[in-house]
């Protein structure tokens, strides 16, 4: 009787398994070399740049020297960390197609303590059809990045809606790759193609590559059809999933206005602990220092 009772009184968590509580990390006593995570999900608007953003600021509140790299010419992780990259002459851009930069110059760092940010104005927009013609044209990002991968514990690359040449130069250049899906009923569809990209990296370019985990984002506890998309990914991938889901709430594009990040501009929201657990979970999982 016990045991079937004890069965009920497990408390479930938002993707249907067994909440798990990840430990606060370490400090670390050191620094560097990063590793490297690349954002993707070709489907517009699932959360890529705020999970860059937020799990950026939570594993820097969490000791961790972190850069965050703008590689979407709308440049929207960019505005959303207060850089005014307009008014930017070199960005990314520049030392993605031209010889003699130094990252670090370009590199600005943000109102939140170990948080930097590698720039991208719409310049960007050029980069790929310009890099076409180029030699190793897939690595032009991971020479960029070899310049300050010893600066930093964790660099998170936010990557356009697209599988183009500059997905796959993110792609190169990473250890590892999340993917943000949103929890909608058309949530899969496109993720076996993501899949396959990545593993067409792998095999190709960058052995190292792994699938650090899938995110399930803008999720609503309120509704049934939230729960079933989500039992949908974890059935499809079930190693994969984080434990970590990220609630939907108007918290989120309150702080892009704000151009801070949830875990600073409103530090005690729900939204805020979700992005930190995400950080721990990633940690615990051997995804970050
Ligand atoms: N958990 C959330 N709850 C509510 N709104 C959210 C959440 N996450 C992101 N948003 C909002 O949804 C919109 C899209 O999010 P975001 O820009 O992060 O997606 P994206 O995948 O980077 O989009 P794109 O593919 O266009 O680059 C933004 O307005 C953002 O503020
Ligand atoms: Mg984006």
């Amino acid at each position: 009787m016990t045991s079937a009772k004890q069965t009920l009184d497990i408390d479930l968590g938002p993707t249907g398994r067994p909440v798990q509580d990840f430990p606060q990390p370490q400090p670390l006593s050191s620094h560097g070399p990063a590793r490297i995570i690349s954002m993707v999900n070709q489907k517009g608007g699932v959360g890529k740049t705020t999970s860059v953003i937020n799990l950026g600021a939570a594993l820097a509140e969490y000791g961790r020297k972190v850069l965050l790299v703008d590689l979407d010419p709308q440049a929207a992780l960019s505005a959303g960390t207060g850089i005014n990259a307009n008014e930017l002459d070199v960005t990314v851009y520049n030392l993605l197609i031209e010889r003699g930069h130094d990252a670090r110059e370009v590199i600005r760092e943000t109102g939140t303590e170990n948080l930097d940010v590698l720039p991208a104005n719409i310049d960007l927009s050029a980069a790929e059809v310009q890099l076409v013609n180029e030699v190793a044209r897939e690595m032009a990002l991971a020479r960029v990045l070899r310049q300050v991968e010893d600066d930093y514990d964790v660099i998170i690359i936010d990557c356009q809606p697209s599988l183009g040449l500059l997905t796959v130069n993110a792609l190169a250049a990473s250890h590892g790759v999340i993917i943000p899906l949103e929890c909608e009923f058309f949530a899969l569809r496109g993720v076996a193609l993501l899949v396959e990209t990545i593993e067409k990296v792998q095999d190709r370019i960058n052995p190292r590559l792994e699938i650090d985990g899938i995110l399930a984002t803008m999720f609503d506890s309120r509704t049934l059809h939230t729960r079933e998309v989500v039992a949908r990914v974890v059935e499809a991938f079930p190693d994969k999933v984080f434990h970590t889901a990220i609630k939907r709430t108007i918290k989120f594009p309150d702080a892009s206005v704000a151009a801070e990040p949830i875990t600073s501009y409103a530090s005690s929201h729900a939204g805020a602990e979700n992005y930190r657990s995400l950080a721990r979970e990633l940690i615990s999982r051997g995804g970050a220092p």
